[in-house]
């Protein structure tokens, strides 16, 4: 059996340790495994390469993905598709692996559905993945947001200062709510709960209130207030604004961006990437398909593709009301 893998969407810490255990999983029970370059891009082009244990060796410890990765338009439409279809034709594959969020997922339903034996693995720093509770690169990715805002605390506390930090999550507000619960956040904003710009003023001066000289505010970057008109602005940009305007604390904004998706992956995503992964190319070899395997509870399961859709239930409610509760 000749399986493909690749590694597609944003890439997130731990994706080349699920690329090291597909591949060493695979051999060890006669499979050939192939590496795909640069995600769907690398599939509808054929720019792939065989992989064994030793060319995957020294990657479990590395941040990114060594295959590269792609947001690719091309494979959404018929061209694009038909061209894919071929080289995984021309390449020999019996079947293919996908490691990747919620579009990626999609893409691995859709060539199950075109007679292409697939099976995914979710690997995203939103933990938006519908049937996992944990997606590989998230932990890596919140451990990375809680440090930087221990070190923003620090000059925060010295200047009593208020200090806006937005975090990724373009339409999920889960980095932001456990990175801030975990970082000691006095205001957490997300997608979820598009809280008003007045609002967010009134936490802060209710901490002034408690005697708190300083504030951090985590603002997901897919947030938007309710009272704010629609503009062109970042989420934190707007909140940070804001709150300098009104003047109850001296306010600065910090970015966190891309360098959340970086770094060598936690002890945590190594573990579960090393285990997906090889579930992925077990699952392949026993003659299953058309599902991602999934972290349950302590366990690893199979999630059918054609559930990704559905929205994920890692975003906590009852969090966010523990922030509030416990901020100040
Ligand atoms: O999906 C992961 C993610 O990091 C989101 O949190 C973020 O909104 C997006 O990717 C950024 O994507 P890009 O790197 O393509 O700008």
């Amino acid at each position: 059996m000749r399986l493909g893998i690749l590694t597609s969407g944003g890439d997130s810490p731990g994706m080349n340790a699920a690329v090291r255990a597909a591949v060493r999983g695979g051999t060890d029970i006669g499979l050939e495994l192939v590496g795909i370059m640069h995600g769907y891009e690398g599939l509808i082009e054929g720019d792939m390469m065989p992989l064994d244990n030793r060319a995957v060796g020294g990657i479990l410890e590395r941040g990114g993905t060594f295959l590269g990765s792609a947001r690719s338009k091309e494979f959404r439409v018929e061209s694009g598709q038909r061209k894919a279809l071929a080289s995984i034709e021309r390449a020999g594959l019996d079947g293919l692996i996908v490691i990747g969020g919620n579009g990626s997922l999609a893409g691995a339903r859709w060539l199950q559905e075109s007679g292409v034996p697939t099976v995914g693995i979710p690997a995203s720093i939103d933990n938006d993945v519908y049937g996992t509770a944990m997606a590989i690169g998230v932990d890596t990715a919140l451990n990375t947001v809680v440090e930087s805002l221990d070190r923003i605390r620090d000059t925060a506390i010295s200047h009593d200062r208020a200090f806006v930090v937005e975090v990724m999550g373009r339409s999920s507000g889960y980095i932001a709510l456990m990175g801030g619960l975990a970082g000691g956040a006095e205001v957490v904003l997300v997608p979820e709960f598009p809280e008003s710009l007045d609002q967010i003023e009134a936490s802060v001066v209710e901490g002034v209130k408690k005697g708190k000289h300083h504030s951090i505010i985590v603002v997901a970057e897919g947030f938007s207030p309710a009272d704010s008109p629609q503009t062109e602005k970042a989420a934190g940009r707007i909140v940070s604004d804001f709150l300098a305007a009104k003047g109850t604390l001296e306010t600065r904004l910090t970015i966190l961006g891309h360098l959340q998706r970086g770094g060598s992956p936690s002890a945590f995503d190594r573990i579960i990437a090393c285990r997906l992964g090889e579930a992925a190319v077990r699952v392949l070899a026993q003659g299953d398909s058309g599902v991602m395997v999934a972290l349950s509870g302590r366990d690893v399961s199979t999630v059918s593709l054609s559930d990704i859709d559905r929205p994920s239930t890692n975003f906590n409610p009852d969090i966010y009301k523990l922030i509030n509760k416990i901020a100040n």
